[in-house]
């Protein structure tokens, strides 16, 4: 695989440029990098494109909020985003924006190619409209309450109290986040892309091409539900590219979100003269491949590869799909500090650190990967600077002192150096298949070896006997060269720290191949410490500084395309967990047990039952929605506790005042909280 020279592709996904780079992209910015820089090390010629997202309300409404043009906004993000991937070392090769002529040009050429090939229809779709803004509302921007458990302030395409998920027309007393107001269901014309049509096509592919099997299956459940159309147009005002034949209209912002990476590639081809044709046209014979997050999958082995297929071009030879990352397992948060930008940990930490962290952890399967801080600092002290680093600074002193810099033309023990070579093979095939976990493993298995030479040849003894000169040359100068070989192996993921070894060692570039050789006789530079531990207090001082950086905007679309929302659900990036709340906070909720006096269906709302409840002293009208679970009939005598100071919501209905205690989890079912029997109406809950 290292002789034939491969013409590779690759691309990471386009983040959106409307908030900050935070670590759970970088998980993948970096796993991409990682096997971009491996690729290149090994001399194949891989070129690796990526670009902002500039498109879609978000964005729009983000720069209209802070008064500016939505050019400037992602002129500013834009580079924000290129600052923070240059310091941790990510580096592409061109980075582009969705926004571009390229863009524009390609995403026109692959729709005018779609429509021609009759796999664009219109047809005209009911959606909720803000009146006051004059625009349709995207299902995130209408909140209302859960139409099954009956918690306020939700999306309008899911619940985050019970996980229910539902169209925006199911919301109870919907309302525009925008403006407050209730949306009106409003009729317009819209495109589609005709998905069904490249059936076969798809299942061709899935059965050719080498996808990963989590990635697979979701495939067959999304054929099995049947390929729906796929509404790729947007009613002015929107933030994109203007559809030519339809005037006020707008190519849906994951239309051309893909395409910018052939708009980015492009653009490096015009700079550089590289053939784009023959990385992007159907008969091309180089490797394409994107990196992603597996909340994009639908669109990246779908849509993606229909479309290009539709419109004339190359097919994908692979996605590669990664889980998403969580600290000290759970999704990072804002109130727990661990919602850390790029820019955060940089003010903080070394990125190698991280590099390391994450190339440890990553696995070519599509699991979550937890960032465990506690585990963090330990590796990292342990492998990079008790292991790797250590090495040198055991030999290097003794080098320069004793023998000016120079290398012993002979080393010493030729068993360990040979085993440290014929390590490369293996860990050239983990790298290839992006086990990135298991190639850290054996390099620092490796560096285990080499400490245990050193502990057991001792040059520290060596040194202080008048005639081991010649010893210690050999050993001192053996720990270099395995030092060397070691760092060839941890340059894709170390590529800052490669660099300074290089300039320790006056060798030049290190390339791949170069463990096959020693340095010999030669002469290198004084040594400087490569990478120090990690200092505790500065976690915890980018975890404060997290807590309080200001809110992280969201940075997801609603990207859930409709034939298979649950499947691929925009999975937003800071959970929202509640916040710890004191005794006293408790003791402000007034839970009392009420007696149901009556319960009735309510029209026009299917999941909601209207309850009279008896607290004794009082009676209380409270909507609920339970009736998936509960037929009304069925609630009257029970006892169940409410939250009897809740301030009265009016709905759609009429007023609710109050809310009663269900459980309910991931699945349909729907429990309502009753005391033990001999609970009476009005007695306090705590
Ligand atoms: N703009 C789209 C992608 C368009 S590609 C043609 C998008 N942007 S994003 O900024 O939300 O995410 C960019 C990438 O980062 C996606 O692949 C996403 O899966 C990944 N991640 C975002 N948050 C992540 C974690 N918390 N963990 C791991 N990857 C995450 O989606
Ligand atoms: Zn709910």
């Amino acid at each position: 695989m290292s002789t034939a020279h491969r013409r590779i592709l690759v691309t990471s996904a386009l983040p959106y440029a409307n908030g900050p780079i935070h670590i759970g992209h970088l998980v993948e910015y970096l796993q991409t990098d990682i096997w971009v820089r491996f690729q290149k090390l090994r001399g194949h010629e891989c070129h690796y494109v990526c670009a902002d997202d500039a498109h879609g309300t978000p964005i729009m409404l983000r720069a209209e909020q802070e008064g500016i043009a939505p050019e400037e906004l992602i002129r500013r993000i834009g580079g924000e985003h290129q600052a923070d991937f240059a310091a941790f070392g990510v580096a592409f090769d061109n980075y582009h924006s969705t926004h571009s002529p390229e863009n524009r040009a390609i995403a026109t050429l692959i729709y005018e190619r779609l429509r021609d090939a009759g796999h664009i229809t219109r047809r005209s779709i009911h959606q909720a409209f803000d009146p006051v803004k004059q625009m349709f509302l995207p299902d995130r921007f209408i909140k209302g309450t859960c139409p099954r458990c009956g918690a306020g302030d939700q999306y309008g395409d899911n619940c985050e109290a019970c996980g229910a998920t539902y169209a925006p027309t199911d919301l109870v007393d919907p309302r525009s986040v925008l403006t407050g107001v209730a949306p009106e269901q409003r009729e317009s014309e819209h495109l589609f892309f005709r998905l069904g049509n490249f059936e076969s096509m798809l299942k061709e592919w899935l059965a050719s091409s080498d996808l990963q099997p989590g990635v697979v299956n979701k495939l067959q459940e999304w054929f099995e539900a049947g390929l729906q159309d796929w509404d790729i147009s947007r009613d002015a005002p929107y933030f994109g590219f203007e559809i030519p034949d339809a005037p006020g209209k707008y190519f849906y912002v994951w239309l051309d979100a893909p395409i910018g990476y052939f708009a980015s590639f492009r653009h490096l081809c015009d700079r550089t003269g590289i053939d784009f044709d023959s990385f992007c046209a159907a008969d091309s014979t180089t490797e394409m491949y994107h990196f992603i997050g597996k909340d994009i999958t639908y669109f990246h082995t779908l849509f993606w590869p229909a479309m290009l297929k539709g419109a004339g071009f190359r097919i994908p030879s692979n996605v590669f799909v990664h889980g998403f990352l969580t600290v000290d397992g759970q999704k990072m948060s804002k109130s727990r500090g661990t919602f850390i930008t790029a820019r955060t940990y940089l003010d903080h930490l070394h990125p190698e650190y991280l590099r390391y962290y994450f190339a440890a952890k990553l696995g070519a399967g599509i699991d979550d990967i937890d960032l465990n801080l506690e585990d963090f600092q330990h590796r990292v002290n342990a492998d990079l600077v008790g292991k790797v680093v250590n090495i040198a600074s055991r030999c290097a002193g003794f080098v320069t002192r004793n023998f000016a810099g120079a290398l012993a033309a002979r080393g010493d023990d030729p068993a360990l150096v040979s085993a440290l070579q014929a390590a490369g093979a293996g860990i050239a095939q983990a790298y290839e298949a992006r086990e990135f976990g298991r190639a850290m493993r054996e390099i620092m298995a490796l560096a285990d070896r080499v400490n245990q030479y050193i502990d057991h040849r001792k040059p520290w003894v060596l040194a202080k006997q008048e005639d081991a000169a010649s010893e210690l040359h050999a050993v001192c100068s053996t720990g270099i060269e395995l030092f060397r070989l070691l760092m060839i192996y941890l340059k894709p993921v170390l590529p800052f720290m490669a660099r300074e070894a290089e300039e320790f060692l006056d060798c030049g570039e290190l390339r791949w191949n170069d463990h096959q050789t020693l340095l010999g006789a030669h002469v290198v530079k004084p040594f400087k410490p490569l990478l120090n531990r990690i200092d505790p207090a500065k976690v915890t001082a980018m975890i404060e500084d997290s807590r309080s950086a200001p809110p992280a905007p969201a940075t997801k679309t609603s990207s859930a395309p409709t034939a298979a929302s649950s499947a691929a659900k925009p999975a937003s990036d800071v959970a929202d967990t509640p916040a710890q709340i004191s005794i006293e906070e408790f003791g402000k909720i007034d839970l009392r047990v009420a007696r149901i006096a009556a319960a009735n269906a309510v029209e026009g709302a299917d999941k909601l039952v209207q309850l009279t409840l008896d607290l004794g002293t009082e009676t209380r009208q409270v909507f609920a929605g339970i009736k998936a679970a509960y037929a009304p009939e069925a609630l009257v005598g029970k006892h169940v506790v409410m939250v009897a100071n809740l301030a009265p919501r009016k709905m759609r209905f009429g007023v609710s005042e109050g809310m009663v205690l269900a459980a309910s989890g991931d699945g349909p079912g729907i429990f309502l909280i009753s005391p033990e029997a001999g609970a009476e109406a009005g007695m306090r809950v705590k």
